[in-house]
């Protein structure tokens, strides 16, 4: 039946099987030939794919094959949505083109590896990290893959992601990692190693100097905020305090180990440095990527103290220079460059670290689109992380 005899709104229309909504059509005609769509055969899988509209969609696509000698193939058996992949159905992310498969969080087997993979074989069991490494460029030997020449963040990015079935990961060598076998460690706690665990340690907890006995402020109580919350007690800091506008957030924020929870907004600065004896805090983590979240680091930094920025900004902020010039701060910004990742997964392997309880609804592939609305609709529905099951 063709999409204008049936009275089906997007959403119907997909979870009825026809997968393809007459808007993506129009949008993809411009990006590929439409007969390309709903090839329903073994040669093709389930796909999550931004059409350039508002809403992910549930595709057919070809199955994906080795390219480069260095590929990989994973067969998914776990995806995360995250907040990164709603900016991209917002428009936010010009560099990611409609028809491009979402998703940079993924667990999975390999499937095939290209003749040039020398650390992986098919069978396999690994983490893909949010990051693609060529492990030999001038920025990958500088510890820096986040902007590698011919990686970086390329996965449902400017290349096919991983909220697919099977997915096509470069330099699979330097992008991969193998999964520990322990008993007790769940998909939950590996999906976290993709994104939200190295980036909130290596940009928050790392980059922020969080050491024995120090205050620390995390403002932006979403997974990556917690992920900072979660990561922090690694270096057993006296304090840690969340802050956050929502009140189910600061209370989950309990859970993974806040020592005081604050509330966004008028009397913020006065109840930190209430708590911290008028001082201010040694460590101020911003994960949440506004203006107002950026002056609030600044109003309560210590003397001496670090601001760690790791949400992303679409706006100008002001920098308060005039207060702080003579304060003896340090401000850093870095993009996740998951290279504490094989760390991360040894310490998961010990049991030190799990953060798999930051998985809070989990659908399996023919219910994206209820996936991305308990996410995207997060302070209604208390999701924090949201994972497609294959
Ligand atoms: N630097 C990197 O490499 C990197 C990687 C991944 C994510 N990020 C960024 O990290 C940030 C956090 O990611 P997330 O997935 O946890 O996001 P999220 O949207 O789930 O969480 C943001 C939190 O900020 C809170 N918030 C909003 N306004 C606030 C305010 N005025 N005061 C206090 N809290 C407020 C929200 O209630 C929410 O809980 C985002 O900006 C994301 O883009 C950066
Ligand atoms: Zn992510
Ligand atoms: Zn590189």
């Amino acid at each position: 039946m063709h999409y204008k005899d049936s009275r089906l709104n997007a959403k119907e229309w997909i979870l009825s099987g026809r997968i393809i909504h007459p808007a993506y059509i129009k949008a993809r005609r411009s990006v590929v030939s439409p007969n390309t769509f709903n090839m329903a055969t073994s040669e093709t899988m389930k796909a999550v794919v931004y059409t350039g509209g508002t809403e992910a969609f549930l595709e057919d696509r070809p199955k994906p094959t080795i390219v480069e000698p260095t590929d990989a193939i994973v067969r998914l058996t776990t995806a995360a949505i995250c907040g990164t992949d709603l900016h991209i159905l917002k428009g936010d992310v010009p560099t990611c083109k409609p028809g491009t498969v979402l998703g940079h969080e993924g667990v999975g087997i390999i499937s095939s590896v290209g003749s040039a993979v020398k650390a992986f074989k098919t069978g396999d069991r690994v983490v893909v990290s949010c990051i693609t490494s060529c492990l030999t460029c001038r920025f990958c030997r500088r510890g820096i893959p986040s902007h590698c020449l011919s990686g970086g963040w390329l996965l449902g990015n400017t290349i096919d992601g991983v909220q697919a079935e099977f997915a096509r990961i470069p330099h699979a060598d330097g992008s991969l990692f193998l999964a520990p076998d322990a008993e007790g460690i769940t998909e939950k706690d590996l999906v976290m190693v993709s994104d939200v665990l190295p980036t909130s340690l290596e940009c928050g907890v790392q980059n922020g100097r969080v050491e024995p006995g120090k205050t620390v402020a995390v403002i932006g109580a979403g997974p990556v905020g917690l992920g900072a919350v979660i990561n922090a007690q690694l270096y057993s800091p006296r304090m840690v305090i969340v802050i956050d506008l929502d009140t189910n957030r600061l209370e989950k924020a309990k859970d993974f180990g806040a020592t005081h929870t604050v509330q966004s907004g008028p009397g913020a600065v006065e109840e930190v440095m209430r708590l911290t004896g008028g001082d201010g805090v040694d460590v101020v983590i911003e994960a949440v990527g506004i203006p107002p979240t950026f002056a609030l680091c600044q109003e309560i930094v210590a003397v001496g103290g670090n601001i760690a920025n790791l949400g992303v900004h679409g706006k100008k902020v002001d920098l308060h220079l005039e207060k702080l010039w003579n304060r003896n701060i340090t401000i850093t910004t870095r993009n996740c460059d998951a290279v504490t990742s094989g760390m991360i997964l040894k310490l998961i392997e010990s049991g030190k670290l799990r953060a798999g309880n930051l998985v809070t609804h989990a659908y399996n592939m023919e219910s994206v689109l209820d996936a991305y609305a308990t996410f995207t609709a997060a302070a209604k529905t208390n999701a924090l992380k949201v994972l497609l099951e294959f």
